[in-house]
């Protein structure tokens, strides 16, 4: 890093160089992208958020078809920029470099892209960075895979008083849909230790509430040369003086344990809302998207959170127009629906991806009815949030004050059910916890008053 910060004022003539990062994608996506923004500003780049910077960086999502075209889109844009500043450096890196038909893509077809990078070497950004600066030529570096916890990596977070902290990394579920195994490996979990001294000099440092993020974080810690659950390490952190709020993501509904809901139950601190993915509510679909459960066990598992937990704020992912979905399957997901009383549901329709089970599977439903079957679902899933989302009204809630909103004089925070408040306030409560009386709510949001 040094070396690249003793060329800067050659190579820029003495002023300060601009960088500009867009994130695409997951909650862990956004850490790494805050941890590639730490090591440009620590070498001495300023964040600026126009795209006529020194350079530009992506982190690429490609979970869905959409995150890929948006990415060649922005090259499109990018590549006229680039004509009138030619020493702009374009550096692409994430989920969708793992890929190797993109990889070919922008060898071919993007030559003016820099630097590209996966999701397994972010360690390596310094060096290969240094290189970009020092080389004309394309430099790709991708690593298929790697056993390696990287800790201690830069971080800059957008709030003081909230993050995200990774638990584990990669999954190993092969959803018959999902491209994510794929440029993200195998699951890895970091040692309890290195999480709870993370999270602690997080709190040192202003932070009350976390994130704890995997992509399957109820088979935390089973690889580990000591195996931990993730209930057990719910309660270790849930000891750290200081600390409020903590929040989890993302629990596969056929690793939930009775151990979790108890903890869960039992916790001071862990939020009470849980993203449980539903995907499909048909059991056929299910099955042939290798979930690994069924609908009945999945309506079991919300009838046991709800008992053990009656507030429990529950949110789910929806996939519309799996290969062979009809409409009695959809039906079925309606059903689910229905009968969960979802605060939010993220809805998708089916992408496919190149290289995973699914693609390859007979009958992909037409987009047309697909279409036909999202609209129906999202109006279902918005009438139901509404009616689920506005139970608390009348209520006095512990509020997190995040930031001003737009309205002059309003601040907005969150619920420890994940659900936004906006009420009057001065900007010196951002960060702090207070009492607000949730007076009217507004579809998925409520405007209340500090009481
Ligand atoms: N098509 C549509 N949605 C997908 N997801 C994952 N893969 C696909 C795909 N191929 C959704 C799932 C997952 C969320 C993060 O993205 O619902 O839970
Ligand atoms: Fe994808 Fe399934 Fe893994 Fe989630 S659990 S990341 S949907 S393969």
């Amino acid at each position: 890093m040094n070396k690249i910060t003793e060329m800067l004022p050659d190579l820029y003539q003495g002023r300060k160089p601009t960088f500009r990062i867009e994130n695409e994608g997951c909650q862990m996506n956004s850490l790494q992208t805050e941890s590639i923004a730490a090591i440009m500003e620590q070498i001495g780049y300023e964040k600026i958020s126009s795209e006529e910077a020194d350079a530009v960086i992506y982190n690429t999502c490609t979970v869905r078809e959409n995150a890929n075209l948006k990415i060649y889109g922005h090259l499109g844009h990018l590549k006229s920029i680039k004509k009138k500043n030619p020493h702009m450096k374009i550096i692409l890196f994430g989920c969708m470099m793992q890929e190797p038909h993109v990889v070919e893509t922008i060898q071919k077809k993007y030559p003016f892209v820099n630097l590209v990078f996966g999701t397994h070497n972010i360690h390596k950004f310094p060096e290969l960075y240094y290189r970009t600066l020092t080389s004309d030529s394309q430099i790709i570096d991708i690593w298929k895979e790697s056993d390696e916890i990287i800790e201690g990596m830069p971080t800059s977070r957008k709030y003081p008083f909230k993050t995200g902290v990774n638990v584990m990394f990669g999954c190993n579920n092969f959803c018959s849909y999902c491209i994510v195994p794929y440029v993200r490996g195998r699951e890895k979990s970091r040692e309890p230790q290195a999480i709870i001294n993370e999270i602690k000099a997080l709190v040192e440092d202003g932070v009350t509430e976390v994130m704890l993020l995997g992509q399957n974080v109820n088979s935390y810690g089973k690889t580990l040369a000591e195996p931990v659950s993730f209930a057990q390490l719910l309660t270790e952190v849930e000891k750290i003086e200081g600390l409020k709020r903590i929040r989890f993501m993302t629990s596969h509904p056929k690793d939930l344990s009775d151990e979790l809901i108890e903890a869960m139950a039992k916790s001071k601190k862990v939020c009470h809302h849980l993203h449980l993915p539903l995907q499909s509510g048909s059991s056929r679909i299910l099955q042939k998207m290798n979930r690994r459960y069924d609908k009945e066990k999945y309506l079991g598992l919300v009838e046991k959170i709800r008992t053990a937990i009656p507030d429990i704020s529950l949110t789910t992912d929806i996939i519309v127009g799996f290969p062979g979905e009809t409409e009695e399957d959809f039906q079925e997901t309606l059903d689910v629906v229905r009968k969960s009383e979802y605060d939010t549901a993220f809805t998708f329709i089916y992408s496919k991806r190149t290289g995973t089970p699914a693609a390859s599977m007979p009958d992909q439903i037409p987009e047309d009815v697909v279409k036909e079957r999202f609209n129906r679902l999202l109006t279902l899933v918005q009438e139901n949030g509404r009616k689920a989302s506005s139970r608390f009204t009348g209520d006095v809630k512990e509020i997190l004050v995040e930031e001003e909103s737009k309205e002059k004089g309003m601040l907005t925070g969150r619920t420890e059910h994940n659900l936004l408040v906006h009420f009057e306030g001065t900007p010196d409560l951002i960060g702090q916890y207070v009492q607000v009386k949730l007076d009217t709510c507004k579809g998925f949001y409520y405007f209340g008053h500090i009481v």
